[in-house]
């Protein structure tokens, strides 16, 4: 463009709308953009697809938005009593919540029964926040607690007068409301003030899901919901399995018409898509919501014709890529250069876990009194420390999945026993040390829980 003299560069393009000069950061929270992914990419012909960009939000996703709706109306009180900001979080609600807290004078603590991803610890540790692991009922603890530590943290910190804020955003309804005044009215705006025939959103606290479509039902009673959960057994960090989200006080299967899961491999092809091809630098469960929303509308496409009205679907992405550059490359080394992935979990067949070898708990006793084989326990040090099977060695599951990558990690003479909460980790590692030649391996049927309830005798370190 050509400069006239004697001309306003500047009023001539001054732009129209709202202004986007705010006093607090927390201004820049929510009015996310809806964009539509290119069809070409998507390939539906009848469907428009667009994303809801929570990854813009100020601290980096969808929970900015709940986190500060939580914390909000406590915030001057506790600045007041000096208390400190807790939540049981070890994402996307931890680093925003360490930002208000920190914007407000407050110090803030994650609790967390297992820091999975480490980009977002150490992110977390360089805002300030106080992290405390413990361990989860899940990974089967002292059989004779009532209770495990982290429901005992989490009465002790609910209670009145504790000296904690406590944002509780897995039963706190704000969490909810953020999405229900926010989120899901921003999108019907988008849409010209109409809901979109379908709507797709992955499950953590289920907050967002749930706010969202209880706003797009109240516009349109015909919208459907689609709630992604991941795979049993698998990983996705920010989002639950199904037997996870049933823990959730949040949660209502109601909400949605479907509950479909997603597995970390599927969730990884939805984010490189979006990455590559959009523009989008979507996060694992971005990814996720995209691969299921294409999965799911792919067939409801194929029975569209040309005089059909067109359908609007919309998915959420939550969060950024950049927090899971480890993720990633644990699970497609090829992408970094690296050799593809061998001997993982991923790869075994439904029918391969099925028939894994595996062993009841009367048997793996005789077993260990007989054979001697070598008993792995792939749970958390936390739970290996509290009880364990005599003689039997703690390696992680992923530290294990780790040392298998490299080929058989002990010798095929050796029998070995696996074991882990329930049964099904240890099963899904029992098949693949099976696939890769181990002649004489056993997953112990039904974990270390069902060991403890038959009674049998374990450890303390
Ligand atoms: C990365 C990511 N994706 C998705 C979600 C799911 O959001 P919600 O908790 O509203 O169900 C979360 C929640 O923590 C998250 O961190």
């Amino acid at each position: 463009m050509a400069l006239v003299p004697g001309r306003s560069v500047l009023a001539d393009h001054l732009p129209g709308g709202s202004t986007v000069r705010y006093d607090s950061i927390t201004e820049a929270i929510g009015n996310t953009p809806l964009v539509r992914i290119d069809p070409s990419v998507h390939g539906l012909r009848h469907i428009d697809l667009y994303a809801k960009l929570e990854l813009l939000n100020p601290f980096g996703s969808v929970k900015d938005r709940a986190a500060w709706n939580m914390a909000r109306p406590h915030l001057a009180a506790a600045a007041a009593r000096g208390s400190q900001v807790v939540e049981l979080s070890s994402g996307n609600t931890a680093k925003a919540l360490a930002v208000l807290a920190g914007m407000h004078g407050l110090t803030f603590k994650s609790v967390t029964n297992r820091m999975r991803v480490p980009e977002i610890k150490d992110l977390l540790l360089l805002l300030g926040a106080e992290i405390e692991e413990l361990p989860g009922q899940s990974e089967c603890l002292d059989p004779t607690a009532t209770d495990d530590p982290l429901t005992l943290f989490h009465r002790t910190i609910s209670e009145q007068g504790s000296a904690y804020l406590h944002t509780d955003q897995y039963f706190n309804p704000r969490n909810t409301e953020a999405h229900l005044t926010g989120t899901g009215p921003e999108i019907v705006k988008d849409l010209d003030g109409r809901a979109p025939d379908w709507f797709v959103a992955c499950v953590g606290t289920a907050g967002s899901s749930t706010g969202v479509a209880r706003v797009l039902r109240e516009n349109d009673s015909a919208v459907r919901v689609l709630g992604l959960v991941a795979a049993k057994s698998d990983f996705i960090p920010g989002i639950r399995t199904l037997d996870e989200a049933h823990e959730v006080g949040l949660f209502d299967p109601a909400t949605y018409d479907t509950i479909e899961a997603v597995g970390s491999d599927e969730a990884i092809e939805g984010m490189l898509t979006l990455n590559r091809r959009c523009g989008i630098l979507a996060g694992p469960t971005g990814g996720a919501a995209y691969f299921g929303a294409v999965r799911r509308l792919r067939a409801v496409d194929a029975e569209l014709t040309e005089d059909d009205r067109r359908q609007t679907a919309v998915f959420i992405v939550c969060d950024r890529v950049e927090s899971y550059l480890g993720y990633v490359r644990q699970r497609r080394p090829d992408l970094f250069g690296r050799p593809a992935r061998t001997n993982s979990p991923a790869d075994l067949t439904e029918e391969e876990i099925r028939t894994a070898p595996s062993v009841g708990v009367a048997d793996a006793q005789a077993w260990i009194g007989t054979g001697r084989p070598l008993v792995v326990d792939l749970r958390s040090p936390f739970a290996y420390a509290a009880l364990h099977i005599d003689g039997s060695v703690n390696i992680v599951d992923e530290v294990f999945g780790e040392l298998l990558r490299g080929g058989l990690p002990f010798s095929r003479s050796r029998p070995v026993l696996l074991a882990c909460p329930v049964g099904e980790k240890s099963a899904r590692y029992a098949a693949l040390l099976t696939r890769m030649g181990h002649p004489e391996v056993r997953s112990l049927a039904g974990g270390i829980i069902a060991w403890r309830d038959a009674g049998a005798p374990l450890v303390r370190d």
